[in-house]
């Protein structure tokens, strides 16, 4: 049987790196999304097929309806059909809400939230036209505890969840099977961006001392992408070190 495809949106980054590693590593022919410059894109690709990774990579502005309908028909057109997409891309712009712009406000929307739909509408007519797909949307403990300066990012990441479980029951029937991840504050560049005290501060509130590693949350993912895990659906897993449990 031909390998099942895996996209990974924002598939070179923070945590999007390690799920597409660890994708690979279970076989899945795997799809790494990018946004960022080309030039840095082609780089990081040549990295990973030194270290034995050969990724295939895929642009897509996630934050435009149309780009994500064109990466996937490329790659529909150049490798098959998607059997697995993980909704991964996200950005933060902290503010508190009253020094918060509408820019700001309206970026993350569209790149944490509007993607997920966007990339989704993109797949699920032939995921459900072959009775088999998995979606593995990329929230975060902060979309269910809400964080001080993250008004945008905190809707956003809540807005996938209740996007999860409507489209859970939507195509249930066709063997598709939806669910999201909430990480807690994993070690990336996003969380490094912290101001230093601020972050302590944060790391002290874990009840495990510290920070996630990203490979820890990849193995969610490729455990979700499982064809074998079938009836998890409409679920979220919080992998958060014990920082808020509910
Ligand atoms: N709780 C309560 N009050 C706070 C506060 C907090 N955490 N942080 C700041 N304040 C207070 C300040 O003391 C200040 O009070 P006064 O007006 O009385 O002086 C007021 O709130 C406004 O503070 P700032 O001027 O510093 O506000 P700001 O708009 O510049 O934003 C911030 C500050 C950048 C949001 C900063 O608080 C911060 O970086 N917080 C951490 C945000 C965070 O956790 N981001 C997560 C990024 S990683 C991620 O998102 C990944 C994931 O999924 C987990």
């Amino acid at each position: 049987m031909a390998k099942r495809i895996a996209v990974v949106t924002g598939g070179m980054g923070g945590i999007g790196h390690a799920i597409s590693r660890e994708l690979y590593d279970h076989g899945y022919r795997v799809v790494a999304g990018y946004s960022r410059k080309h030039e840095a894109a082609l780089e990081w690709h040549s990295e990973q097929k030194k270290a034995g990774y050969d990724f295939d990579i895929a642009y897509a502005d996630v934050t435009n309806f149309k780009s994500c309908e064109e990466m996937i028909a490329k790659i529909e057109s150049g490798l098959g059909a998607v059997d697995i997409l993980v909704n991964n891309a996200g950005i933060t712009r902290d503010h508190a809400c009253c020094k918060m712009s509408q820019e700001e406000w309206d970026l993350v929307i569209l790149t944490d939230l509007s993607s997920v739909f966007y990339m989704t509408h993109a797949v699920i007519n032939a995921m459900k036209a072959r009775n088999y797909g998995r979606i593995i949307n990329i929230s975060s403990i902060n979309g269910q505890k809400g964080q001080f300066g993250q008004v945008n990012y905190s809707a956003a990441k809540a807005g996938i969840h209740g996007f999860t479980k409507a489209l859970a029951l939507e195509v249930a029937k066709h063997h598709i099977t939806v669910n999201t991840i909430s990480p807690g504050y994993v070690a990336t560049d996003m969380v490094m961006a912290i101001q230093d005290d601020i972050r302590e501060k944060i790391i002290a509130q874990i009840p495990m001392g510290r920070l996630a590693e990203p490979e820890e949350v990849a193995r969610v993912v490729s455990f979700l992408a499982d064809e074998r895990n079938s009836y998890i659906t409409g679920a979220n897993i919080a992998i958060n070190g014990g920082q808020y449990m509910m």
